[in-house]
């Protein structure tokens, strides 16, 4: 089983959209999928719970104030982690991942608190050690604007890979109050979407993703 969580102790950063899309996008390709949601907010439960069955199926898992097990057929399981996630939550998560997806807004705001996180979590052991890697995904990004520059040139400013972006979509809101991923959308509406989760899926597959156990 391969665990990537996703986290960012910034609330309202994405963790909770990028964890249900990839948790899609990795059913359509036919691996088990277990969802394990870390937070007592309990969105990406009721996410799952909105989950028409006529779609490639999930697994909920829901573990906010207990040890997390996920069903032993589990390909890939994927965390979403609570916002002010720090301490000893966060040393589990980190432990226990085998990849971290750290999504990052284009605010000034959102900036200045990832700078302290990005850089507390270069020094933990695991992820010094490299037994989990960390990707750093650019969301709700709006190209040829100035902050997008500034984002890109602060992501760039890491020794970590910036492994996607994902548009600013109403795909992403419309298809999650259905319990729908932009990967369950037709294609003439999401193929943008669609294209900018390749390459994160893409750096997914490949070696340089996964951590040294
Ligand atoms: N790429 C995007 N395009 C448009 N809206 C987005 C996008 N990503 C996230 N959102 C919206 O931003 C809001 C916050 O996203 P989300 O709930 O995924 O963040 P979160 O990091 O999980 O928040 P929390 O810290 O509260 O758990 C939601 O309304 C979501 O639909
Ligand atoms: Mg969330």
């Amino acid at each position: 089983m391969r665990t990537i969580a996703v986290l960012n102790p910034k609330g309202g950063c994405g963790k909770t959209t990028v964890a249900t899309s990839l948790a899609s996008a990795l059913a359509w390709e036919g691996h088990a999928v277990t969802l394990g949601d870390l937070d007592p907010q309990q969105s990406a439960t009721d996410w799952l719970g909105l989950r028409p069955e006529d779609y490639p199926a999930i697994v909920g898992v829901s573990a906010h104030d207990g040890p997390l097990r996920a069903p032993v057929d589990t390909d890939i399981l994927i965390l979403d982690c609570p916002a002010g996630i720090a301490g000893q939550a966060l040393g589990n998560v980190v432990r226990r991942a085998d990849t971290l997806l750290v999504p990052v807004l284009p605010s000034p705001v959102d900036m200045r608190a990832g700078w302290r996180f990005l850089n507390h979590l270069i020094e933990l052991k695991p992820v010094r050690e490299r037994h989990v890697t960390v990707g750093l995904i650019a969301n709700r990004v709006r190209p040829h604007t100035i902050i997008y520059r500034e984002l890109t040139g602060f992501l760039d400013g890491f020794r970590l890979p910036v492994v996607g972006q994902l548009r600013d979509s109403m795909n992403y809101v419309r298809a999650f109050e259905r319990g729908l991923a932009v990967s369950d959308l037709p294609q003439y509406l999401a193929w943008q979407d669609w294209e900018e989760w390749e390459q994160i899926l893409s750096w997914l597959r490949s070696p340089r993703s996964m951590g040294k156990r």
